[in-house]
């Protein structure tokens, strides 16, 4: 079976770490969030995947020269200017020439939804579409989707206030298409998903939607992908590959090298990281290359691959971008984010902010 992955919007949301890198191709807990989403699509007899690329194209054309990842065929579709999530799957449609059903997710979206079931009730409904629904506790910040005993959907409600909402359940960013559905839409033209193509697909009594139960995050912003990962590195992640990484990722890799004192309880600790002397983290995720300087502390945090932090420094509920240097005595806590690269002045305090901003 085919799908389409959406990986070229601007993750304005986690700016400043998608500056320039988009987000799919961060790494969270060791592979990177699209890696993730590709092993739970092949795991539901996904076997070749359209990229849809708009926003830094060539960093995912580089990362997988020989086209393929987890193991899963890979097929670029680029789009030079952005055609928003419908224009962007039908250019892709076009593009992989695809003819039969196909899914299509979102690739900031990690969960453990059962795809295969979500296929099979779309054919058994004949629709042109399916939406994968997941509940939340606050639907006000979302598209609400309304749909009947059958599954048919019958309305959408944006941002509904809490006491009106009519439903918890919203568009979860899976789905299952029909080639047909899309083919009204003219190739190169933006088009948005859930502003025209539902909407037109509901009035034809065409679409249809399933509550998907399990674990479902948009990891588009600093504080989901942060939740994410520590998700998935303390397991809380059950019946799914998201959590099958787990068993894999506890392990203090070998070639750590070790100072004279070492505190990393319950953290993954990726290839080539350095411990300099007494540390002290916690419930983190340091990426490959990082080093950790003497005095230390890493507390519910992610260190991305190649970042620094130096004696004495404090990072807690916190996530240091690529190669980035926190200097001795700095702190940086509260959700702050710290851009690729960034170099903080010695000893600064960074409470709950992006950097740069
Ligand atoms: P923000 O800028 O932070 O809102 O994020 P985004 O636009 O990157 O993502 P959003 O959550 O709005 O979009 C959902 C998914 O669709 C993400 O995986 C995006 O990468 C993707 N996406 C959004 N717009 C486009 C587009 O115009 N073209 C393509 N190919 N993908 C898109």
């Amino acid at each position: 079976m085919k799908a389409v992955v959406l990986v070229g919007g601007f993750g304005s949301r986690l700016r400043p770490l998608t500056i320039d890198v988009p987000k799919q191709m961060i790494p969270v807990v060791g592979v990177t969030m699209l890696e993730r989403v590709l092993r739970h699509l092949r795991s539901h007899g996904v076997d070749e995947v359209v990229l849809a690329l708009g926003y830094l194209p060539d960093v995912f054309q580089e990362a997988f020269p020989g086209g393929e990842s987890m193991g899963v065929k890979l097929c670029y579709s680029v789009e030079s200017e952005p055609l928003d999530t419908a224009g962007a799957v039908r250019l892709a449609v076009d593009t992989a020439q695809i003819d039969s059903t196909f899914l299509v997710v979102n690739g900031d979206i990690l969960s453990s939804f059962n795809l295969s079931n979500l296929v099979k009730f779309h054919r058994k409904s004949k629709g042109m579409a399916t939406i994968a629904l997941t509940p939340v506790d606050d639907p006000s910040r979302f598209g609400v989707v309304v749909s009947d005993k059958q599954g048919r959907v019958h309305s959408f409600v944006e941002k509904p206030s809490l006491d009106n909402a009519p439903t918890n359940l919203i568009n979860a960013g899976a789905y299952v298409f029909e080639p047909e559905a899309l083919t009204s839409a003219q190739v190169g033209e933006p088009i948005s998903m859930e502003r025209l193509v539902f909407p037109e697909l509901a009035k034809r009594r065409e679409l249809f939607a399933l509550e998907m139960p399990g674990y479902w995050i948009d990891a588009g912003t600093p504080a989901s992908l942060l939740r994410v990962s520590l998700d998935i590195l303390k397991g809380n992640i059950k019946g799914s590959d998201l959590s099958a990484l787990q068993s894999a990722t506890e392990i203090l890799d070998p070639s750590v090298s070790m100072g004279s004192f070492i505190s990393a309880e319950g953290s993954y600790v990726g290839k080539g990281c350095v411990f300099e002397g007494t540390v002290d983290v916690r419930n983190s995720i340091l990426e490959g290359g990082v080093t950790i300087c003497s005095g230390a502390t890493v507390r519910d945090s992610v260190i991305l691959p190649g970042a620094v932090v130096g004696e004495g420094a404090l990072v807690d509920s916190s996530i240091v971008g690529h190669g980035a240097i926190v200097p001795a005595g700095s702190i940086v806590v509260n959700g702050s984010v710290v851009s690729r690269y960034a170099e903080l002045a010695p000893g600064c305090q960074v409470v709950g902010e992006r950097i740069p901003s």
